[in-house]
């Protein structure tokens, strides 16, 4: 880390008073939801904590007093940070170490202007969310849940030869809308599935990662768009991103197509999806996330092309266990004077 910045992370300290006598007072660190076991037990080892046993999330007036009154404050993608609440920190709070790896909930840039540093987990869920990308996939596409529903209803009068007949993924074409750690991690798993790999990015990765992935790049996401079968969304919810796939876009596509979306609602025009695969304009949908967060389209719930999941595509126990690790470093970290090693700044997003 630069030396300037070391310097100026310890007048920050010193200026809002107590955080530089580290033996003198333990940080206090505010955590919005229930996190593993373990993580809890370490986050108590090492700080001030105070817990939410409920595990009820918090509501604004008192995310706004724990921003009041805490030096440090968990949150995970429930809980909204915005700059009015913001704008009540106290001089205490100083880190804001986000239980995730979207910030999308959080104004970053205005937390910034505060002085107050904004953390996430990256790199422990890209492995978790394409297996779930890949399943959703599989579900949609080779019509899963309709086979399991009739195993359930205990109708099943045997094999036949045109029942249930699905998509073959092997050969397919795959357009990834995002190509960082998790369209990476899907475009391997792709790649071993037999289908054919595109890509959309903010920017053209590696020739190296290209060839790696053996993934061909579309600057035009329109013209992408039009050539595949399946829309993999795997890119952050951001000012730039919101929306991308509009019912224009949508319209580009074929409607054999299928839309899979593991990264974030708002990415995707969801009443234009909605309206598509009503009308037959679209094959199929896998969703693990939605625009309006756990608001619905209820018309999305009638349809039998489509499978929604309850935002679970990183919902593995190692996951949440590595994320608490996360958490707790960048605040270790931060607290003994350095960077946070994944800290959030605005020109990331
Ligand atoms: C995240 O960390 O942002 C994920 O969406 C959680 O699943």
């Amino acid at each position: 880390m630069p030396l300037l910045l070391v310097f100026w992370l310890n007048r920050k300290k010193q200026s809002r008073g107590g955080w530089s006598a580290k033996s003198e007072r333990r940080l206090s660190v505010v955590v919005t939801r229930r996190l593993p076991e373990a993580v809890e037990t370490r986050l108590r080892e090492l700080f001030e904590v105070k817990l939410n046993e409920t595990d009820t999330p918090m509501t604004r007036e008192q995310l706004v007093g724990a921003l009041k009154t805490a030096d440090v404050l968990v949150p995970t993608l429930t809980d909204t940070i915005d700059a009015g609440m913001l704008a009540q920190a106290g001089e205490n709070m100083r880190l804001i170490a986000n239980y995730g790896a979207g910030v999308d909930h959080i104004d970053v840039a205005t937390a910034r202007q505060r002085g107050i540093l904004v953390s996430n987990t990256p790199d422990v869920l890209a492995e978790d969310t394409a297996d779930m990308t890949m399943a959703l996939m599989l579900v949609v596409m080779r019509r899963i849940r309709d086979g399991s529903s009739l195993m359930q209803s205990d109708e099943w009068t045997g094999w036949s030869p045109s029942a249930f007949l699905g998509q073959r993924l092997a050969g397919k074409r795959l357009g990834i809308l995002g190509m960082g750690q998790v369209g990476s991690a899907v475009a391997r798993r792709a790649n071993a599935f037999g289908m054919q790999v595109h890509y959309h990015n903010r920017k053209r990765v590696h020739p190296d990662t290209e060839s790696e992935l053996a993934a061909t790049y579309w600057e035009s996401l329109d013209q992408m768009l039009a050539r595949v079968d399946v829309v993999s969304v795997n890119c952050p919810h951001t000012p730039s991103t919101y929306h991308l796939l509009n019912a224009r876009r949508l319209k580009l596509l074929k409607p054999t197509a299928f839309v899979i979306n593991t990264s974030r609602g708002e990415v995707v025009d969801e009443n234009a999806l909605t309206r598509m695969l009503r009308s037959g304009d679209l094959a199929g949908a896998g969703l693990d996330v939605f625009e309006h967060g756990t608001q619905v389209n209820p018309r999305l719930r009638e349809l039998d092309n489509v499978l929604l999941l309850p935002h679970m595509a990183s919902a593995t126990v190692e996951a949440r266990a590595e994320m608490g690790e996360k958490v707790i470093l960048n605040i270790k970290i931060f607290d003994d004077g350095h960077r946070p090693p994944d800290q959030v700044v605005p020109s990331m997003l």
